[in-house]
């Protein structure tokens, strides 16, 4: 067995096509389960979404702690107890400290919304990444798994998709493009890949 922690902060439904292919799919085969959901928002839809699958919710937020680094230490608690084999960021938007990534090196995965190294690094997140695609007139865009390491959206490529950019396409329209074809895709056969 693989047991995987999956770190979230908002609609979750990367979240939701790892528990789809652990129910049905490449993920049930590579004997992959979730241990724990972590959020830093206790709003997060992801959050529903690990209820009704009966996997363990956890909130770890900023607005709960003194400072930076109460939180950061509670942050890491909260994955150490779960004690994973893989940490993956699916949809979450904290930076992880390094003290995390030192931890677990080669251990941490991400997903995102382009074809790095175009349209990542700091501020590029959710729909910003496809206003920059859409405005730079790129033809094709994508997803990208990586590993992560102290940077932002700098570590190891493991996997990517591309899809097409149509011609009126707006930036809501191309992101559920690329999370149907590409994200909840690459990122459980990211996850096979490293379970296998
Ligand atoms: C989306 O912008 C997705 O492209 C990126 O994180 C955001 C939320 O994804 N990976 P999710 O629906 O919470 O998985």
């Amino acid at each position: 067995m693989f047991g995987i922690t999956v770190l979230v902060s908002g609609g979750g439904t990367n979240l939701q096509a790892i528990i789809d292919s652990i129910a049905d799919g490449e993920l049930k085969s590579a004997e992959v389960f979730i241990k724990k959901v972590i959020s830093n928002n206790k709003d997060a839809y992801a959050l529903e979404r690990a209820k009704n699958a009966g996997i363990k919710g956890e909130v770890v937020s900023p607005k709960d702690y003194p400072d930076r680094g109460a939180f950061e230490h509670a942050l890491k608690d909260a994955i150490d107890e779960s004690a994973p084999d893989l940490i993956v960021l699916a949809g979450f938007l904290v930076v992880i400290p390094k003290e995390i990534v030192a931890s677990y090196p080669q251990k941490i995965i991400n997903i995102h919304p382009s074809l790095i190294p175009s349209f990542c690094g700091k501020g590029y997140y959710g729909l910003k990444v496809h206003e920059a695609a859409l405005s730079r007139g790129v033809k094709v865009t994508g997803a990208t798994v990586h590993f992560v390491d102290e940077g932002t959206d700098t570590g190891p490529i493991i996997l990517q998709k591309a899809v097409n950019v149509e011609e009126n396409d707006t930036p809501e329209i191309l992101q559920q493009r690329v999370m149907k074809e590409a994200e909840h895709i690459i990122l459980p056969h990211a996850i096979a890949l490293l379970a296998k």
